[in-house]
């Protein structure tokens, strides 16, 4: 699946740590992680795994470490065969950067604009609300983002537990509203730790041009008409699903019940390093469980390019190069 020109659009710069990595600037920093190495990143669900990005981005306290970490992410686009990625990146977790948000954003370009110069794969960054901060906090976010007008940033994105924030949509509503106003695009979690409520309000609340997650949408046909008529994508991330214990098996994934009924699906990996998946692997996962033909898999991949948020140059060049696949 290396060969299959594809994108990513459901990626997070936090869930690329290596265990190596986090243990080398543990030890620099003085910190003491919660378990030996070997067992870091054995988790116990989605709130031990939110709560775990704290402390890895902690460590992540430099210019140099946030280079390092950015050209990483690039590295292993490439070593996936994937030609564009929209990664998320949630400053909450950031605990050295708080109130230097542009430091950061110039720090991450940095990173993958020096990948991209050694021909590695181009990033869109979607910058993140976590769903337990405030509607004051998220419009702080959003006007910070419209003034800066920063080139790699191409959309605002909420992630987080839906389980211990709540039904929040309506508190994000406006931050959305003003974000869609000043030309970001939206992408919204949602359908993961939340039921199909979650993705009624991101679709009627925050105006989700694309879903991350989505697929407990499954659970309600009214809604999985709507995501097909509308045609909004799910960027969806099923080793996560297993790994955080959204489904018990691969067998039980909706995945391909969504794309049957005629819902945009896309395969990708949440948080390839710590969840220990990779976009590869996603690919050969679904046509190993679920049969699917090349033809899928090639209609999958132009999900994935359409989805995206990459410039009109990057996807045309990505879909002529799948057309030839
Ligand atoms: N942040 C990183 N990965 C996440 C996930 N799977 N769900 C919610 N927030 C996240
Ligand atoms: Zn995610």
């Amino acid at each position: 699946m290396t060969s299959l020109p594809k994108a990513e659009v459901h990626l997070h710069l936090e869930g690329c740590f290596e265990a190596a990595t986090i243990a080398q600037w543990a030890k620099a920093e003085g910190v003491t992680l919660p378990r030996p190495q070997e067992d870091l990143f054995k988790f116990s669900g989605l709130a031990d795994f939110l709560g775990f990005l704290d402390l890895a981005c902690g460590l992540a306290c430099t210019t140099e470490r946030l280079v390092a970490l950015s050209y990483g992410l690039s590295q292993r686009l490439a070593d996936n065969g994937t030609g564009y990625a929209d990664v998320i990146f949630n400053p909450t977790h950031w605990h050295a950067w708080h109130g230097r948000l542009g430091a950061m954003l110039d720090a991450m370009d940095a990173g993958f604009k020096a990948a991209e110069q050694d021909g590695l794969p181009s990033v869109g960054l979607c910058v993140s609300l976590l769903r337990t901060q405030s509607a004051d906090e998220a419009i702080e976010l959003v006007d910070a983002l419209r003034a800066s007008r920063h080139p790699r940033v191409v959309a605002l994105s909420v992630d987080g537990n839906e389980v211990t924030a709540g039904r929040t949509g309506p508190r994000f509503a406006d931050a959305f509203r003003r974000a869609g106003d000043a030309g970001l695009r939206r992408t919204v979690h949602a359908g993961e730790s939340s039921g199909p409520e979650g993705v009624w309000d991101a679709v009627n609340l925050l105006g989700a041009d694309r879903i991350d997650h989505g697929v407990r949408a499954i659970e309600d046909a009214a809604l999985v008409s709507l995501l097909a008529e509308r045609q909004i994508p799910l960027g969806i991330c099923p080793t996560s699903n297993l790994v955080l214990g959204v489904y018990p098996s691969i067998h039980e994934h909706p995945i391909e019940n969504l794309r049957a009924a005629g819902v945009r699906v896309s395969v990708n990996t949440d948080d390839p390093a710590l969840l220990g998946a990779s976009l590869v692997g996603e690919y050969a996962l679904c046509r190993q469980t679920f049969g699917w033909t090349d033809e899928v898999t090639r209609s999958v991949a132009r999900t994935s390019i359409e989805a995206s948020f990459a410039s009109a140059d990057v996807k045309t060049r990505l879909l002529q190069a799948l057309k030839a696949w």
